[in-house]
Formats: structure tokens, C-alpha cells, sequence
């Protein structure tokens, strides 16, 4: 008889963001027009010279010698986009080999996936809080025992607090595979060239996996944060190097991200590169043509202008919820150099009932601190990425129900 992985009966509730979402579908004649600050997605459009190279590829796409079947080249990725993503890294001083770079559909799906070329018995270490998609995918990959009502039994739970600057301490018991996200989601914490050394060497020192999110590099303002795993000595012995095109780009419904696993990535006995690359030729198709050269067309010097000026209206947002919630006399964190606000409940009231009272009495959508672990209690995450008009509105809205 069918056997079923046990491991998804141990999920406890739905994923973060659709929970949300029925909270708020299940919330009924709201007194003035809802104002979604919760899961991070863009509003923006996408840039001229995204559009242009679309259309481009799309008329390509009609015309028999420009038609584009199956990809042939590494793993679906074109040439094109792994070339332009190589020279991204070259203008930050990083050597990234062409074949070294794997291009997907998303992050979140490829900090998941990634599980499928390592062994269920290894430990994971992530923050608290942190992106669920770590801690869900663990679970799911039967890495993180039991769910005891707030924690997972073999989870390394690492907690980021105001206390520590939210970046988290080297933990006592020795994990093999660390999940890092730097511009933090959903703390907006960065960490400096000296605090990743810290963790490379300790990666080094014990054979330990760093999984490094750097989705948010994009939104990074000041001038010495490190935006790649890479920039760091040594890393390219223990750091796989996860980057998207969804937030830096506003490609969220577009789809397309990347993936840097360096070859001289050897542990426990295996070539990760070699590996994922096996992994995904066969259960992975890439990314469409038209998407490919949208995602090309970012890192053009029209294109790299179009987004920055995008990041910069979304990075303005960040600053009116900073200081709108700042003067209020909330403690407010994130915001600088990520497109995350997270900021302490008003009388250390629990994150969910502050979220629910936002949602009911402002009419504003946010995320409840507690959605992202343990140690998120008592605070509420906003996003930088809606409507400027609308974000100052928010945060006048967040401001009266206190
Ligand atoms: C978030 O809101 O944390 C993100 O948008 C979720 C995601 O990128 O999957």
C-alpha cells in the first residue's frame, strides 16, 4: 500500500503568507480599503528595459529561426544570463565561474530543493526568526524532528534579538548545514565582512554548509556591507550562495532567480556543484527564453539604472515607515539596507493580537513577528514594497491605533 512521507503530517498550520492571506479574506467589511504591508511583494512594474527585451524575445519566439525548444546549455540556463550574472559578481570583486552559476525559478524553491543532495540525518541550524521556507523544508526533509508546539526538537534555533543586533551567535552544538540571510528577512540586519569571516571559519573549521540567502544584496545602502557569501576568504569551500531576481527586479510573478555553488564545494564526500547539477538536469527544465532576457536585460546599464531607481522609490518607503514609527516611540529595526521595517509591539503585546488589532482597527496588513520563530515574538514586520502614497497612509493608520 502507498506509503506517505510522514514528515508533512508534523507541519503544524498552513505556510506563513496564505495564513495571512485568510485572515485577511476571512476579515469582512473592512471601514476603508486595506493597505497590504505583510508578504513582500513588489508593486512596481517592471522596467522599460525589461519590457523591451521581453517583447524582443517573445517576437523571437514567433519566428522559425529564432523559435527556442528545450535549452541545451548548463541546465537550462542560456549562456547569456550566466555570463551577465558572472560579470554582476566581477564588478563586486568575486570570481564566479560561469558553470558555477545555476539558474532557477525562484530562491525559495532552491533554498528548499537544495535538501534533495544532502542527507536527512544532517543538522540544520537557522535564526529565529527566520524565512519559514528553511525551517518548513527542513521539516519536510524529515531534518527537524518533531514540532513541540514552538519549536523543532532537531532544529538549532539561533536567536536574533535587539540584544545581539540580530545577528546570531556561533552555536555550542555543531550544525552541518547553516542557513544564513543577509539583508536579514525579516529583521532587515546585515551583517559585516568581520561576522561572516566569523562564520566561514567555523563552517571550515567543522565540514558545516552554509546556505546563504542574499535575495536582498539589492537594497543594501551602506558602503562596507559585504553583498555576497563570496566576498569572504574561504568561502567557496563551505557556501552555497542563493540570489534572486524578484525583489532586486520586481520579477515576484515573473520568476527567476539564481544559484552559486562553487566547484571547489567538496563535502562529505561529493561535488555539490556536480551534485545539484545532476539534480537539477533531471528534475528541472529552466527558465523560459523570454524570462531569461528579461532577466538579462536587468544587468544592462539601462537596466541596472531602471531598478536602481526602482529600489530607491521602495528604500524612500522604508525611511517614512522608519521614521513615522520611530517618532511614535516604537522601537524600529531593518529599513536601511533591506527592504524590511521590524519593529516591538506596543507593550510587549503578542505579535498576532497586535497584527489582528492592525488589521481590524487600520486596516493594515503586516506580519506577525511570531509567523517567523520563536524569537519573533513581540514584534510586527512591515514591508518596504507597497505604494508610496499608500505606505505614508499606513503608517498615519498604524500610528492612530496605538
Ligand atoms: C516574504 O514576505 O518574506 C517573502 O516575500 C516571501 C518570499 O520571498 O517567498
Amino acid at each position: 500500500m502507498i506509503k506517505i512521507n510522514q514528515n508533512y503530517l508534523k507541519l503544524p498550520g498552513g505556510y506563513l503568507f496564505p495564513e495571512i492571506g485568510r485572515r485577511v479574506r476571512a476579515f469582512e467589511n473592512p471601514s476603508k480599503p486595506l493597505i497590504r504591508l505583510g508578504i513582500g511583494d513588489v508593486t512596481r512594474p517592471l522596467a522599460p528595459a525589461v519590457i523591451e527585451a521581453m517583447h524582443k524575445a517573445v517576437e523571437e519566439m514567433g519566428h522559425k529561426d529564432t523559435f527556442r525548444g528545450y535549452c541545451e546549455e548548463t541546465c537550462g540556463a542560456y549562456d547569456f544570463l550566466r555570463f551577465a550574472i558572472r560579470d554582476d559578481y566581477l564588478r563586486r570583486g568575486v570570481d564566479i565561474a560561469d558553470d558555477e552559476i545555476f539558474v532557477s525559478d525562484g530562491a525559495k524553491s532552491d533554498c528548499g530543493n537544495i535538501g534533495d543532495i544532502l542527507d536527512a540525518d544532517n543538522v540544520v541550524a537557522v535564526c529565529d526568526p527566520v524565512y519559514p521556507v528553511y525551517v518548513d523544508t527542513s521539516a519536510m526533509a524529515g531534518r527537524a524532528g518533531e514540532y513541540n508546539g514552538t519549536h523543532w526538537t532537531n532544529l538549532i534555533y539561533m536567536p536574533c534579538t535587539a540584544e545581539n543586533d540580530f545577528i546570531p551567535e556561533l552555536p555550542e552544538r555543531v550544525p552541518d548545514i547553516i542557513y544564513l540571510c543577509f539583508p536579514n528577512n525579516p529583521t532587515g540586519a546585515v551583517a559585516t565582512k568581520e561576522q561572516l569571516k566569523l562564520w566561514v571559519d567555523y563552517a571550515r573549521s567543522h565540514g558545516s554548509l552554509i546556505l546563504y540567502d542574499g535575495a536582498y544584496e539589492a537594497f543594501i545602502s551602506e558602503p562596507d556591507i559585504p553583498h555576497s557569501i563570496f566576498e569572504i576568504e574561504g568561502a567557496k569551500e563551505c557556501a552555497i550562495e542563493f540570489r534572486s531576481f524578484s525583489k532586486t527586479a520586481g520579477f515576484t510573478g515573473t520568476r527567476c532567480a539564481y544559484t552559486v555553488i562553487p566547484k571547489a564545494l567538496e563535502l562529505g564526500g561529493g561535488n555539490l556543484n556536480a551534485m545539484w547539477n545532476r539534480r537539477q538536469s533531471t528534475k528541472f527544465n529552466g527558465v523560459p527564453y523570454v524570462i531569461q532576457r528579461a532577466a538579462e536585460a536587468t544587468l544592462t546599464e539601462a537596466g541596472r539604472a531602471q531598478t536602481q531607481e526602482t529600489i530607491r522609490y521602495y528604500m524612500n518607503n522604508a525611511k517614512v515607515i522608519r521614521d513615522g514609527l520611530s517618532k511614535a516611540g516604537l522601537q524600529v529595526y531593518g529599513g536601511v539596507n533591506a527592504p524590511y521595517i521590524w519593529f516591538r509591539t506596543p507593550d510587549g503585546m503578542d505579535s498576532w493580537k497586535f497584527f489582528d488589532r492592525l488589521l481590524y482597527e487600520a486596516c493594515v496588513v503586516t506580519t506577525p513577528g511570531a509567523g517567523f520563530g520563536p524569537s519573533g515574538e513581540g514584534y510586527i514586520r512591515v514591508t518596504a514594497f507597497g505604494d508610496a502614497e499608500a505606505t505614508y497612509e499606513a503608517v498615519e493608520r498604524i500610528l492612530s491605533v496605538m
